[in-house]
């Protein structure tokens, strides 16, 4: 066989995929969320530049350093979020600018051998509509998936997709706290919405075809994506998300609310037990039957906290993750890694993850 002959055919099993999703979950370590950043969004802020709206909510421009000092704490994998809403047209068409500039973002993570997760983030609220206006919000949905999947379609694997953020369940549809309503039309809502998504993408061709995907959880929480009324499509290339901000009185409530009292402590015996059963019940659902899991977002607030529990929680969620199969991504908005000086404002917090792997 002539040498150009062989060398063609290395050339045409290199765009071929080595790597199963089991494989990839492996690789992908530990990761990281460039937070409050591409997904920023507000009426308020002046966007008549992709950069207003990254740096509106108080972070400077994101920077391929930033994604070097990432991944010299041991991070191999960065969640990036965007508001592609903030620069579209009134049919949809998003500015080339913003994808242009996520392009560039993701070049910095994919360049530096980091897995890249990719969604639409949250963007303004408009995920509500889907109970009320659901032929439009399909519409805008696909819309925004095949001008993102034409894109970044020669885009090499380091690259997935994430359907959507967590906004994918209605309470006005179905009450998930008081079970009243239509279930079967809230969960049939993000299934149709994850199987478009997978339609999209592999249609689209190119590199796509066998692009490694995420699919948004049911509210991303754990009991309600574990129910059976939430469906997979069929592909052998898909994982599950779903975030973990559990005890939310730990996590999120720095001062008592009307819905709970703020605790200050986390990681007695029971609390750990509670966090293992968990992700044992993820990890039975799906890991067990194929499915990879990313934990796509946790994390705690820090102001009146113990410090200890916070990194107990941290540590604590990032290795139940890690020896269940699944990938954890640090929530950060800005508070963890210091964006100007490249490292962890808690060099504590760094530690947990340069020791992981
Ligand atoms: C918005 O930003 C643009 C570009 O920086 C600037 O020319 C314009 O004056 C700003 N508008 C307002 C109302 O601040
Ligand atoms: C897939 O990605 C690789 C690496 O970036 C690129 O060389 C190749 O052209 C892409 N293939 C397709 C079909 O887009």
């Amino acid at each position: 066989m002539k040498l150009v002959n062989i060398l063609t055919i290395l050339g045409g099993i290199s765009t071929t995929y080595a790597m199963t999703v089991q494989e990839l979950i492996k690789d992908m370590g530990v990761g990281w969320n460039l937070g409050n950043t591409l997904e920023a969004c507000g009426d308020w802020i002046n966007g008549s530049t992709v950069k207003q709206y990254e740096t509106s909510w108080g972070n400077p421009e994101t920077t391929e350093e930033m994604i070097k000092g990432i991944k010299s704490y041991g991070f191999k994998s960065i969640r990036v979020p965007v508001a592609w809403s903030n620069l579209i047209a009134s049919d949809y068409t998003i500015n080339p600018l913003l994808l242009a500039r996520a392009k560039e973002i993701v070049n910095y993570i994919i360049n530096n051998d980091m897995y890249a997760i990719m969604n639409i983030h949250w963007d303004n609220g408009w995920f509500e509509n889907f109970a009320t206006k659901e032929e439009e919000s399909f519409t805008k949905y696909r819309r925004i998936w095949e001008q993102i999947s034409d894109y970044f379609k020669d885009v090499n694997e380091n690259l997935i997709f994430e359907s959507l953020n967590e906004e994918g369940c209605w309470n006005t549809v179905w009450n998930r706290w008081s079970n009243q309503g239509d279930k079967s039309k809230a969960y049939g809502l993000l299934n149709e919405m994850n199987q478009n998504f997978v339609d999209i993408v592999r249609n689209s061709g190119g590199n796509n075809t066998e692009r490694h995907l995420l699919l948004a959880g049911y509210c991303t929480d754990i009991d309600l994506t574990i129910d059976e009324a939430y469906v997979v499509p069929k592909d052998d290339r898909v994982m599950v998300s779903v975030h973990y901000y559990t005890p939310s009185t730990f996590t999120i409530l720095e001062e008592d609310a009307d819905w709970g009292k703020a605790q200050p402590t986390w990681g007695s015996e029971s609390e750990v037990e509670y966090l293992l059963n968990d992700f044992k019940k993820i990890k039975t659902r799906f890991v067990d039957n194929g499915i990879p899991v990313v934990i796509g977002e946790y994390g705690t607030v820090t102001k009146n906290k113990d410090i200890n529990s916070v990194h107990k929680f941290l540590k604590t969620v990032a290795e139940t993750s890690l020896n269940s199969g699944m990938c954890p991504f640090l929530w950060d908005n800005g508070e963890h890694f210091n964006r100007k000086t490249l490292v962890f404002r808690d060099e504590a917090i760094g530690e947990i993850y340069k020791v992981m792997l």
